[in-house]
């Protein structure tokens, strides 16, 4: 097995066969998660079954409540966009589950269906953003906590970023009811990660709405500061994607933004997420 460390974020693993992982390739893979936060795989050739017994290693599977399951597959979940779609899903950066109260540890994406050109996938490290804050900064969000909701992205009243599809007349995102009945929740905006024992910035631009105990302006004109360094180049690796490719991240560490710049092709990928983030 190969690792490559990759700028800005992430590692390619290749030389690997993800359906017959031996106790060193395991613990290698793991070891490279929770160091680098994004592992990309080529050449794999795994089944829906297989994508799911890779996920299971890791942890329980979050059966999605907002996009279309698989049909066959409930545990995958369809991040699709057709030929007639403009919007795609996950179009900004951003990291799952954050909303949770027990957000989700990290996600697996299989590329099924690409595009000829684009439909690549930006990822930015969080360890890196919090690294590479100035000391005053640091100090200034030292011990505070982010209020983060999905009901501005998923409910009734949705108002776009993450994808412009307005939940309810979209087949792929739906629910916007359940949505709408989610309570915020408070995360520190920084954590420390329960694997690597590292520093990550724990806000993202799709899901954090606020800062606990500033007022709303203050606490957005915070959060955008957070935001303007943390999708800083440096930080940051565009995958592109091939047939066989998977990517597997973790939301604790890292963010993602699937570039919408290939309209009236299809792109089809199968995403399983994983739950028990350890945070809380
Ligand atoms: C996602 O945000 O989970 C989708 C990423 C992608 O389609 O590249």
């Amino acid at each position: 097995m190969q690792m490559k460390t990759l700028p800005g974020v992430g590692i390619e693993v290749s030389g690997v066969d993800l359906k017959h992982l031996n106790k060193t390739e395991d613990a290698a893979i793991r070891q490279a998660f929770a160091d680098q936060g994004v592992i990309f795989f080529r050449g794999q050739t795994l089944s829906e079954d297989d994508h799911i017994a890779f996920a299971e290693r890791f942890g329980e599977i979050n059966v999605n409540r907002f996009f279309a399951a698989h049909p066959a597959h409930p545990q995958i979940a369809m991040v699709a966009k057709d030929v007639e779609d403009r919007d795609n899903i996950g179009g900004g950066w951003h990291t799952d589950h954050s909303y949770d109260v027990e957000p989700a540890l990290g996600s697996v994406l299989v590329a099924r269906e690409l595009p000829d050109s684009g439909g690549d996938t930006r990822f930015a490290s969080m360890y890196r953003a919090y690294e590479t804050l100035p000391d005053a900064l640091k100090q200034e969000i030292d011990g505070k906590r982010a209020i983060h909701s999905a009901r501005h992205i998923f409910g009734k009243s949705q108002t776009s970023y993450y994808s412009t599809s307005a939940a309810g007349n979209d087949k792929r995102i739906g629910n916007a009811a359940v949505a709408d009945t989610l309570t915020d929740v408070t995360h520190p905006i920084v954590i420390t990660h329960p694997l690597s024992g590292k520093k990550a910035l724990y806000v993202n631009p799709a899901f954090t709405i606020g800062i606990e105990g500033m007022d709303e302006e203050a606490g957005k004109a915070l959060l955008q500061r957070l935001f303007a360094h943390a999708m800083n180049g440096d930080h940051v690796y565009q995958f592109k994607w091939e047939p066989g490719s998977i990517a597997f991240w973790d939301n604790r560490s890292t963010w993602h933004w699937a570039l919408n710049d290939y309209h009236g092709q299809r792109r089809v990928m199968h995403r399983i997420t994983i739950e028990g983030c350890g945070l809380n």
